[in-house]
C-alpha cells in the first residue's frame, strides 16, 4: 500500500486550486449536460447512448447480460463492422475530408481522406482474403507508426480478423511469444522505419522472431517505407509477400464489410501482469467500438471537423482507442507523427502543431515533463492554439500540469487527465471537461455510469476525503471492458477479480475489478491516482512487469538471483534498478552488467533497459522465501526502510545499501 508518506502529500496536494474550464470551450463543448451522470445511472441502459453514436447492420436484443460474472456481454444479439463505422459511414458526408494526417520523421506527408482510406482499407483487405485470412484468424502486426498500421488494422475489422498489434519497440524474442500464445498464422511488419534521421532495419526483428517461435507463421506481409525494399532487407520465398505486389493485384477491389456480433473479438493486446507472460486483454467488437466512440466524443471533445492529435503509439491501447478507433468512428482528422520530438529541432512537436492548425492534444505527462525540460523557447516559437489537451498514462505532477496548461494551453485549452487501463480499452476516471473545473494532478470523477471507489486491504471501503489511500477498485461492468484474457479465463479472474469478489456468487454486484492502482478521493469526490500497488512499473508510461524484466536477466549464466525495483525519476516516472545476486566464483564486472542490460534488450526490448545494474550479495527476503521488493525500492530511492520484521534475516537490506553505496 502506499506510505503513510505519500498521505502526508496528499493532504497538502487536495488543496490544490481548481481552475474552470474557459468559457469559450464550454461554449462550444460536446457535452455540457451535467444530466448525463443521472442518465447513465440508469445501468446499464445508460449506455446505449454510446451505442446510437455507431451504426448497426442489426441492433441488440439486450444491453448487458450479466448472467455469468465475470465474463459479461454487452449489446447481445447485435451485429456491426468496425471498419464500415470508421469508414464507409463517412464516405457520403465527408468523403474528401483527411481521415489520417501523417508526417514522416524525413518529412514526407499523407493526408489521406476517407474516400482514400477506403480504397487503400478495401485493397489490403482484399490481399488478406487472397493470403487465406478468415474470420476469426488472429493477424499479428509489428509496426512502427506508419499509416500502413492502421490501415492493417482495419482491413482485419472489415474482415472480421482479430488484430494483435505488438508495439515495434518490443524485440524480436517477445514477438515470438505474443505470436506463439495468439497461434497467429500472419505477420505485417515493415522494412524500416525514419528514426533521428536514418532509416533503421526492422524486418530482420520478424525474420528472427519467426524462428524462435513455436507457431508456424505462413505469411508475411512486407510494408515498404520509402519507395523499393530497403537495403538489406531479405524476403523468404513461398512466406513473404511484400505489400505494394498485393495492393496492385488487389487494385480498386472492394471488400463487404462483415457483419460482427457484438461479442465477437476485435483484437487483443497484450500487457504486463505481475507473473513473467504478457496477458492478451481480448477486446469485444460492439461494447468496445461504443465505449471508445462515446469517450472520444464527451472525454476529449472530438468534432468531424477538428484536427486531433493524439502522440502516443498506435502499438499500445492508447493509441488504439484513440488515435484509430473513437477518432475515426467520429469521422475526425486523426494525426500521426513517425519519429522523435526532437528530431531534427525540439520544436518538431510544435511545428507540427502549428503547420497543421491541430485542435486537440493528447500525450504523457513524461513528454510533458521533457518538454519542459527543454524550456519554453521551443513551444513560444509557433503559432498553435489548442482548444482541448490530454494526459494520460502516469499521475501528473501539478507542477508539470501547470507548465503544459500555461505554456501549452495558453490557459486558453481545457486539460484532462484520464485514467484507465489496457483493459479498461477506454477513459475510465476523468473530468468531462464543460462540466467540472480541472485540479492538477487529479484524473477527476468517474465517468458516466462507472463505478469506481477503494477498498483497504480487507475490502473495506475507504471514504471520500480519508486521509488514507486505498485500492482502486471498479464496481460495475461498462462496455469498453475486456472480455477476458486470451486463452486464459482462470487468469483473468485471478488477476482481476478474485481479491474483492464473491468467485462463487452469480450476481454481478458481488464482483469488484481490481485496477492494480492505489488512489485517493478528494472530499468532493476527485481521484488521485497513486501508482501501481502490484510487481508491475509504469517506465515512461510504459508498462512493464518486474517479473518480465527478473526472468530476462535470470537468463544470463552469471546471474543466481535477480529482483527489479522502481527508482523514481524526473523525467521518465519510475526506472528499473536491477539487483543482481552473480554465481559463486564469478565477479562484478562491466563486462557482465552489459551482458544483462542486452539479456534485457533482447528478451523485452530496448525501452525496458535497466537505468542502473547493482551487485549485491544477498536479497531481502521473507521467511517463506519471498522478496521484499519494496524494501529495494526504498533502498532505490534513498528512503527510510519500511517494515522489515517478516525478513528472514532483517540485516540484509542495510548492507545491500552500503554495498551500492546509497546509489
Ligand atoms: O497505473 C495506472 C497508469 O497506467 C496504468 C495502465 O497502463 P496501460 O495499461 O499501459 O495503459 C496506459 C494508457 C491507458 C494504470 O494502471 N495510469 C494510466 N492513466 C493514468 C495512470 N496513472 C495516473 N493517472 C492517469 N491518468
Amino acid at each position: 500500500m502506499p506510505t503513510q508518506q505519500s498521505a502526508t502529500i496528499e493532504a497538502r496536494l487536495s488543496e490544490q486550486k481548481s481552475f474552470p474550464p474557459p468559457k469559450s470551450f464550454v461554449e462550444q463543448a460536446n457535452m455540457k449536460d451535467p444530466g448525463i451522470y443521472e442518465r447513465f445511472e440508469n445501468f446499464p441502459d445508460g449506455f446505449v447512448e454510446y451505442a446510437e453514436l455507431l451504426d448497426w447492420d442489426e441492433r441488440w436484443d439486450k444491453v448487458l447480460d450479466a448472467s455469468d460474472p465475470p465474463f459479461y456481454q454487452w449489446f447481445v444479439g447485435g451485429k456491426l463492422n468496425v471498419s464500415k463505422n470508421c469508414i464507409d459511414r463517412h464516405l457520403d458526408t465527408r468523403g474528401d475530408k483527411v481521415a489520417l494526417l501523417w508526417e514522416g520523421e524525413d518529412g514526407e506527408v499523407q493526408k489521406i481522406t476517407y474516400r482514400d482510406l477506403y480504397k487503400r482499407v478495401n485493397e489490403f483487405a482484399a490481399g488478406l482474403r487472397a493470403l487465406g485470412v478468415k474470420e476469426g484468424d488472429i493477424v499479428t502486426m509489428h509496426m512502427p507508426m506508419v499509416p500502413e498500421l492502421p490501415i492493417a488494422m482495419l482491413a482485419c475489422a472489415r474482415i472480421g480478423a482479430p488484430h494483435s498489434v505488438v508495439f515495434g519497440g518490443f524485440s524480436a524474442k517477445a514477438l515470438a511469444t505474443r505470436i506463439d500464445d495468439a497461434g497467429s498464422r500472419f505477420l505485417v511488419t515493415i522494412d524500416g522505419y525514419y528514426r533521428r534521421g536514418e532509416l533503421l532495419d526492422h524486418k530482420s526483428k520478424a525474420d528472427e522472431a519467426l524462428s524462435m517461435a513455436d507457431q508456424e507463421v505462413e505469411k508475411v506481409i512486407v510494408c515498404t517505407r520509402h519507395g523499393g525494399l530497403r537495403e538489406g532487407t531479405t524476403l523468404v520465398q513461398g512466406r513473404d509477400v511484400l505489400l505494394s505486389d498485393l495492393v496492385a493485384e488487389h487494385e480498386g477491389e472492394t471488400v463487404e464489410p462483415v457483419p460482427r456480433d457484438a461479442e465477437d473479438i476485435l483484437f487483443i493486446m497484450y500487457t504486463s501482469g505481475t507473473t513473467g507472460s504478457p496477458k492478451g486483454a481480448q477486446h469485444r467488437t460492439g461494447g468496445y467500438l461504443a465505449y471508445v466512440t462515446g469517450t472520444s466524443k464527451y472525454v476529449l471533445d472530438i468534432k468531424p471537423d477538428d484536427t486531433y492529435w493524439c502522440n502516443a503509439d498506435i502499438g499500445w491501447i492508447t493509441g488504439h482507442s484513440y488515435i484509430v478507433y473513437g477518432p475515426l468512428a467520429l469521422g475526425t482528422t486523426s494525426v500521426m507523427y513517425e519519429g522523435a520530438p526532437d528530431f531534427p529541432h525540439k520544436d518538431r512537436i510544435w511545428a507540427i502543431a502549428e503547420k497543421y492548425d491541430v485542435d486537440i492534444y493528447h500525450t504523457s505527462p513524461t513528454a510533458v515533463r521533457m518538454f519542459m525540460k527543454w524550456g519554453r523557447e521551443y513551444p513560444d516559437k509557433h503559432d498553435f492554439h489548442f482548444r482541448h489537451m490530454t494526459t494520460v498514462g502516469e499521475p501528473i505532477q501539478p507542477m508539470a500540469w501547470m507548465w503544459y496548461y500555461e505554456v501549452i494551453g495558453h490557459k486558453e485549452a481545457v486539460i484532462v487527465d484520464t485514467w484507465w487501463q489496457t483493459e479498461t480499452g477506454g477513459h475510465l476516471i476523468s473530468n468531462l471537461p464543460a462540466i467540472q473545473d480541472m485540479r492538477p494532478g487529479h484524473a477527476g470523477k468517474p465517468l458516466p455510469g462507472i463505478g469506481a471507489k477503494l477498498l483497504d486491504d480487507n475490502g473495506e471501503e475507504v471514504g471520500a476525503g480519508a486521509s488514507k489511500a486505498g485500492n482502486l477498485v471498479i464496481t460495475r461492468p461498462w462496455p469498453g471492458m475486456l472480455q477476458t484474457l486470451y486463452n486464459d479465463d482462470d487468469r483473468f479472474i485471478k488477476e482481476y477479480w478474485e481479491t474483492f469478489s464473491d468467485t462463487r456468487s452469480k450476481d454481478w454486484h458481488d464482483w469488484v475489478y481490481r485496477a492494480g492502482d492505489g488512489a485517493f478521493v478528494s472530499k468532493d469526490g476527485y481521484f488521485r491516482i497513486l501508482g501501481r500497488l502490484d510487481d508491475v512499473m509504469n517506465v515512461a508510461g510504459h508498462r512493464l512487469g518486474t517479473m518480465e524484466l527478473e526472468s530476462a536477466v535470470a537468463q544470463v549464466e552469471e546471474v543466481a538471483e535477480a529482483a527489479v525495483a522502481g527508482r523514481h525519476d524526473a523525467q521518465k516516472g519510475t526506472v528499473p534498478d536491477v539487483y543482481v545476486i552473480l554465481r559463486e566464483g564469478v565477479d562484478p564486472s562491466d563486462a557482465v552488467r552489459g551482458k544483462i542490460v542486452r539479456a534485457v534488450e533482447e528478451e523485452i526490448g530496448k525501452f525496458a533497459r535497466p537505468a542502473n545494474v547493482l551487485f549485491v550479495d544477498d536479497l531481502p527476503k521473507t521467511r517463506s522465501g519471498k522478496i521484499m521488493r519494496r524494501l529495494l525500492e526504498n533502498i532505490s530511492n534513498d528512503e527510510k526502510l519500511g517494515d522489515t520484521t517478516t525478513l528472514r534475516d532483517p540485516s540484509v537490506p542495510e548492507r545491500i545499501r552500503e554495498q551500492v553505496g546509497g546509489t
